[in-house]
């Protein structure tokens, strides 16, 4: 069975998609961590992903590896640990144009399909309910206020990246989230829309529990 989980920046979903997984026995995957090594490994070796030939052979080689360790997921690509890395200013900045083109859609894509073969699993990401598994049994899109959203977005990286929140502020995080959003919603290839079958949950004044909670009576009408 897969189960698909989209929906707008910090609504939530890697927290939701995780917990869900686990209450259930699912695998999970966040495909926007997918996007993000794969725009690393751009980053890294300097490759302009406008010159298609450049971004070709890129994309040929370009293979990704994730493990667990004490139930958090790890990052590699080329044998580096980027789990951190990926979350860089840098990288998120670059995310989401790179991931707008056709070529770099088209090989991830692939690759999420390839590991969804035989399995029972979560997806989360922004495309998952409407491109790439069409036929999932269970859509959730996950949306919330844009105040609340750059709050948790904004406590997020405090939190786990002070570094980086050192010249930061909450304002900076709403533009960011905004105009991320609204990149990823309007993009020709795979935009960011709720797909039509998907159960809606807005999770501004929800906990975690509540939306998985909510997500599991779903689920459990199912099986
Ligand atoms: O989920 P996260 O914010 O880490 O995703 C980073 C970026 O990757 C998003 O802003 C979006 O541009 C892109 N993405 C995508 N399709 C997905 C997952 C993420 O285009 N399925």
């Amino acid at each position: 069975m897969i189960i698909t989980i989209d929906g707008y920046i910090a609504t939530g979903k890697s927290s939701v998609a995780k917990k869900l997984a686990e209450a259930i026995g699912f695998i999970f995957f966040d495909t926007g961590a997918m996007y993000r090594t794969l725009t690393y490994g751009l980053l890294k070796h300097h490759i302009n992903f406008h010159n298609e030939e450049d971004l070709k052979k890129f994309l040929d080689s370009f293979d990704m590896d994730v493990k667990i360790y004490r139930r958090e997921r790890l990052y590699f690509y080329e044998d580096e640990d980027v789990t951190d890395k990926i979350r860089s200013r840098e990288v998120t900045e670059a995310v989401s144009e790179i991931s707008a083109n056709k070529a770099v859609r088209d090989k991830l894509i692939l690759l999420q399909r390839e590991l969804s073969v035989g399995v029972n699993a979560v997806f989360e990401g922004r495309d998952m309910g409407t491109v790439v598994f069409p036929n999932a049994e269970l859509k959730i899109f996950l949306i919330g206020r844009n105040e609340i959203r750059a709050k948790r977005r904004f406590d997020e990286i405090v939190q786990k990246y002070p570094e980086q929140a050192k010249n930061l502020t909450l304002e900076q995080c709403l533009e960011d989230i905004n105009r991320r959003d609204h990149y990823d919603s309007t993009r020709e290839n795979s935009p960011l829309v709720q797909p039509k079958d998907a159960h809606v949950i807005d999770t501004s004044d929800l906990s975690l529990d509540d939306v998985v909670n909510k997500i599991l009576e779903s689920h459990a009408s199912l099986t």
